[in-house]
């Protein structure tokens, strides 16, 4: 690392940067058997500054089996559902305690502004995991009244139980690892279950330092299991793993697509949170101002690396000349630098794989016909920066406006009435979220319903809220995050009939 970063970071997160990273499998800290590592890159700087271990099938496979081991006895299955809450509880704690070093090791990881890392992720952790270890005492089934046919002569009375589903399985992305970790770890532990997360290549730090914090907490061996490694190779051997029985995956489509079908080969419960091409709605009312304030947030955070993304801008023609003079002015006064330097508002892409990919789709845009009303181009510098763009001038068979780009690139488009506007919005493969921004209630309680996507935000975008149901429909998945949905993801129900 240079001397500059180095600089940046305070000392407990120097010294974990520093250290040799093990993978946490049944309590303890061990090599990748096959004893590889993978370089950790600065995404600012395109220099590696840390190796993890290059977990493999035979790593999977010894974490999968402390897993099981932890779920089917021990201390962990037989705790009581208030002791479950009380350890998340701690765990929020020391998240919370921790947060600056958090904070750090996400954005020197991953690129993101340190203050967004720090206010947003690491706050959103915190709060994540409290909410859900509050759901570890209120989980449980219903009473019912069976009216059982032919068997007149005997009662019956039936209940549900709610009981966890048992060793899960996490596949993470790097756009936010920390928090993308907690939706996961949150709802398995406040059901009782045990699992083993895999982070993503691009970011496993925090995964690894949040592991530190669990055995700090005071979790028995197995709980919770770490293993960093390359998707297809520790990701495939986990999805398709016998011995796990939900896989919880958030990622791309494509893959999304590849784990789902390798889980059900062994019935493994899935559920899927994956891309999206989320358009945000102006209608002819809206303030100016505010939807171009709105939806530079909608668009530029986490430098669009955001499944909600707002990617594609539908402004009613009468404001589209003003929408796209306000965002761009936004855009071309926002300040690209490293994660770490306190005054950056947009940071770098996460890798050069990922820079490429969005500056791919940038050329496509310009060779279809569309032209950047701002941006357009590579930041400056060794890191893998992109400027924030806004695209114009383009039609909805472009590829920019189809496919997702995952970088800070919006397609503004203008629309003549509301039908238009709800078909074109809906003519995506995708259905994860979308925002409409207005104060016509009437136009826009008729607007919601035609809407096919997991989330709706109304004058506001990428809001995101424990106690609210998160998911796509469509390609952007299957099943939701969050809220007290979650738990039909993380237990299975069974039924019990007594005969009297
Ligand atoms: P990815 O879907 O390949 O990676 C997500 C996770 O899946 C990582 O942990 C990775 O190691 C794992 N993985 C990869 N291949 C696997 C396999 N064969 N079996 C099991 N696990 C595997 O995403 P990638 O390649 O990093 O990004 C590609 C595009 O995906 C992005 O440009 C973006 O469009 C989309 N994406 C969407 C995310 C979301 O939040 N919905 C997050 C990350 C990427
Ligand atoms: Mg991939």
């Amino acid at each position: 690392m240079d001397a500059h970063t180095s600089a940046l970071l305070n000392e407990n997160t120097r010294r974990f940067v520093a250290k040799p990273k093990r993978l946490l499998i049944g309590g303890a800290w061990v090599e990748a058997s096959e004893g590889g590592t993978l370089d950790v890159f600065d995404p600012a700087t395109g220099q590696a500054f840390a190796k993890v271990p290059a977990g493999g099938k035979a790593d999977i496979d010894r974490a999968v089996a402390a897993a099981r081991q932890a779920f089917d006895g021990g201390d962990w299955a037989v705790m009581r559902p208030v002791d479950r809450e009380r350890l998340l509880m701690k765990l929020a704690d020391l998240v919370e305690a921790n947060a600056q070093e958090l904070a750090e090791l996400e954005a020197l990881d991953n690129g993101k502004p340190v203050t967004v890392a720090r206010f947003a992720d690491v706050a959103l952790v915190v709060d994540s995991l409290r909410y859900m270890a509050g759901w570890a005492t209120k989980l449980g089934g219903e009473t019912m009244q069976p009216s059982v046919p032919i068997i007149r002569e005997r009662e019956f009375w039936g209940f549900t139980r709610r009981e966890p589903v048992g060793v899960v399985g996490a596949i993470i992305p790097w756009n936010f690892p920390l928090l993308m970790a907690a939706w996961k770890m949150g709802p398995a532990l406040a059901s009782g279950c045990t699992m083993v997360l895999k982070p993503a290549e691009e970011t496993p730090l925090s995964a690894l330092r949040l592991a530190e914090l669990v055995q700090e907490a005071g979790y028995p061996a197995g709980v919770f299991n770490v293993v960093t490694g390359l998707g297809h190779v520790a990701g495939a051997a986990l999805s398709s793993h016998p011995h796990i029985d939900k896989l919880a995956f958030t990622g791309s489509t494509e893959i999304g697509k590849l784990v789902g079908k390798a889980a059900l080969d062994n019935m493994t419960r899935i559920s899927l949170e994956l891309g999206g091409k989320s358009p945000m709605i102006v209608l002819d009312d809206a303030d100016v101002d505010a939807v171009a304030a709105g939806a530079a947030h909608g668009i530029f955070f986490n430098s669009g690396q955001v499944c909600t993304a707002g990617s594609r801008l539908f402004v009613h023609k009468k404001k589209f000349d003003q929408v796209v003079e306000g965002l761009s002015n936004i855009a071309a006064g926002m300040k690209v630098g490293a994660g770490l330097d306190p005054d950056t508002q947009l940071g770098p892409l996460v890798s050069a794989v990922q820079q490429e990919r969005v500056m791919g789709y940038i050329r496509s845009g310009f060779d279809e016909g569309a032209r950047a009303a701002v941006g357009g181009e590579a930041g400056a510098g060794g890191g893998y920066f992109v400027k924030p763009t806004v695209l114009v001038d383009a039609r909805d068979d472009m590829r920019v406006v189809r496919e997702e780009i995952f970088g800070p690139v919006v397609v503004a488009m203008p629309y003549d009435d509301l039908d238009e506007v709800a078909r074109r919005a809906n003519d995506t493969p995708y259905g994860l979220a979308a925002s409409i921004w207005s104060n016509d209630l009437t136009r826009v309680h008729r607007l919601i319903p035609r809407i096919k996507a997991g989330t709706v935000w109304v004058n506001c975008h990428t809001v995101l809220d424990n106690s609210m149901p998160f998911g796509g429909f469509k390609q952007s998945g299957i099943g939701r995050e969050m809220g007290r949905a979650v738990f039909d993801q993380y237990t299975e129900l069974k039924s019990v009939l007594m005969a009297l």
